[in-house]
């Protein structure tokens, strides 16, 4: 298979980390075009010996597949900008934007893709040593498809086909699995706080129970990693919750329905007996 020359348009974290990565394994990383031309250099020092671009045009000019890394509110504005030649890839890394957001380079005969890795890139260091192992959502047909399968496994990932339409639905999933942990462990640092702990005391002493609910669901699946008074069917502990949450804030809704899905969860790992369950039904949902 021939080497593409690979090219980035907006030089962010996500860039600097795939170009890096790929630069390690040996792929041709031709260079970049940011807005700032500090965020060019910064991602070239990772992946010598690409160059910094003056503009998208004359990047484009120079790569055979060029991944347009900006946030997704501008892919669209960028890519109508340029003039695309025919047989070119171009790819966005959005997991909620559609391939539609690339449709004026694909009137001028590029193939368009998208490239969405299921992974959060804050610095790219650290993104960097999560590539391998984790998944990425590419949309794609013939070549880009091929190659796109082949860039995955440069870096170890596991590459999932996406359907057509279903991006919207994938990003929500992403999102209840990444960002909304954290308005949960934020909850829980407002009542670490409320015991009279320090508020930074509240994470290194949480993370390690978070890091090991995670690791019993990676082993174990999600209804047996289910711990706490709902896998117990302690129902009077789980009353005194609900009273408390009450007290505190504006309503119980939050906590109300956490306690339903686990109770699903709980019930499909078998541990619970039909009275147990019936009984937790009664306190959980009371309105
Ligand atoms: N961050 C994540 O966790 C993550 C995960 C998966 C996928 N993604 C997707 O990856 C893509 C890039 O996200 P990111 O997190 O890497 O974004 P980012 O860190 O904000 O980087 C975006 C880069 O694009 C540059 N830029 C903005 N507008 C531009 C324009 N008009 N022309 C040229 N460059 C422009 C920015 O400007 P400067 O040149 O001024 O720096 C910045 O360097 C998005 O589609 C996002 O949805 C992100």
């Amino acid at each position: 298979m021939p080497t593409l020359g690979l090219g980035f348009i907006g030089a962010g974290r996500v860039a600097s980390t795939l170009s890096a990565a790929w630069s390690a394994s040996g792929e041709s990383i031709i260079g970049a075009y940011s807005r700032s031309f500090d965020s060019s250099t910064a991602l070239l020092a990772r992946c010598p010996p690409a160059r910094a671009f003056v503009s998208a045009q004359e990047l484009v000019s120079n790569c055979d597949l060029v991944f347009v890394t900006v946030p997704d509110s501008a892919i669209e504005e960028v890519v109508n900008e340029i003039t695309w030649r025919a047989g070119q890839f171009v790819v966005h890394c959005s997991a909620a934007g559609e391939l539609a957001l690339l449709r004026h380079a694909q009137t001028c005969g590029a193939q368009v893709g998208g490239f969405h890795p299921l992974q959060i890139f804050s610095d790219p260091d650290v993104a960097r040593e999560h590539l391998a192992g984790s998944s990425v959502a590419i949309e794609a047909t013939g070549e880009l498809h091929t190659q796109l399968y082949r860039l995955a496994a440069q870096l170890k990932m596991t590459p999932l086909t996406l359907r057509a339409g279903a991006r919207l639905r994938y990003h929500l999933a992403g999102n209840f699995a990444a960002s909304c942990m954290l308005a949960l462990l934020a909850e829980a640092a407002n009542l670490w706080e409320e015991c009279g702990f320090e508020r930074d005391t509240a994470l290194p002493a949480l993370m390690p129970l978070s890091l090991g609910t995670l690791d019993s669901a990676r082993r174990l699946g999600l209804a047996k990693a289910v711990s706490g008074p709902v896998s117990r069917g302690d129902t009077a502990t789980l009353a005194r919750h609900l009273e408390l949450v009450a007290q505190r804030t504006e309503g119980d809704v939050l906590y109300r329905e956490i306690l339903a899905r686990l109770l699903d969860l709980a019930q499909a790992s078998h541990r619970l007996s039909e009275k147990q369950i019936a009984a937790l039904h009664s306190v959980i949902d009371q309105i």
